[in-house]
């Protein structure tokens, strides 16, 4: 079983990554495979909205979402790491899960997602509200820890002395890896995936 783990910081080795390489420890330490993906400073492009994926299998534009989106093919679990900016998730991670969810929320439908988010002071709420709300749309068991996921810091070095939040990632890793084991032997037992009632589509004008 394997997690991919998303950065979405425009530091490669900051805060973020930081709290995302407790979380993938403890997820190694239960057997669970483990990739750190960094999206990078330019991955920030939003989604046109120009539906061509519906019909490409893949976003138009052909850059790090498309990566990602063959990885998460492969992958059993998804944890998305962002700095808080502006009391927002990163305008790259923002970016990367508009057009991912848009052009392959299939493939991570009924799979754990967790987010996790890095600030020096405020905003942690809202930006987790935000990454967490992909996970709820998209039928993904969303994995919690002991408190919100959250570490706080401006240097790598800042977040190792934030030893809740440190611990926070560590049980999220292990929660995460817990619940994947549990999916597995109920799949194994014969639990079918849950059965998907046809969707009705509305707006607020008809
Ligand atoms: C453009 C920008 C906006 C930011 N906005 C906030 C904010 O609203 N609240 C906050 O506490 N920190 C804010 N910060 C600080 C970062 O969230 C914080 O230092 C974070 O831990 C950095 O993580 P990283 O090293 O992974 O990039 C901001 C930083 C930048 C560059």
């Amino acid at each position: 079983m394997k997690v991919l783990l998303l950065n979405g910081s425009p530091h490669e080795k900051g805060c973020t990554y930081t709290a995302l390489s407790e979380a993938a420890q403890a997820l190694e330490a239960d057997g669970i495979e483990t990739e750190i993906l960094w999206v990078g400073r330019s991955a920030g492009i939003g989604c046109a909205g120009c539906g061509a994926c519906a019909k490409l299998g893949k976003c138009v534009v052909d850059d790090i979402v498309n990566t990602i989106a063959e990885k998460v093919r492969q992958c059993d679990g998804l944890i998305v790491g962002s700095p808080v900016h502006y009391a927002s998730a990163s305008g790259q991670i923002t970016g990367v899960m508009d057009r991912l969810f848009y052009s392959a929320g299939a493939a991570l439908r009924c799979k754990p997602g967790a987010a996790v988010v890095s600030a020096r002071r405020a905003g942690t709420t809202a930006a987790l509200d935000q990454l967490n709300k992909y996970f709820m749309i998209n039928q993904m068991p969303v994995v919690s820890s002991r408190y919100w996921n959250m570490v706080h810091g401006s240097t790598a070095e800042d977040v190792l002395k934030d030893e809740e939040g440190v611990a926070v990632m560590r049980t999220l890793g292990h929660n995460m890896a817990w619940l994947l084991k549990s999916i597995a032997a109920g799949r194994e037992a014969g639990v079918p995936e849950p059965v998907q009632v046809p969707p009705a589509r509305t707006n607020f004008i008809r």
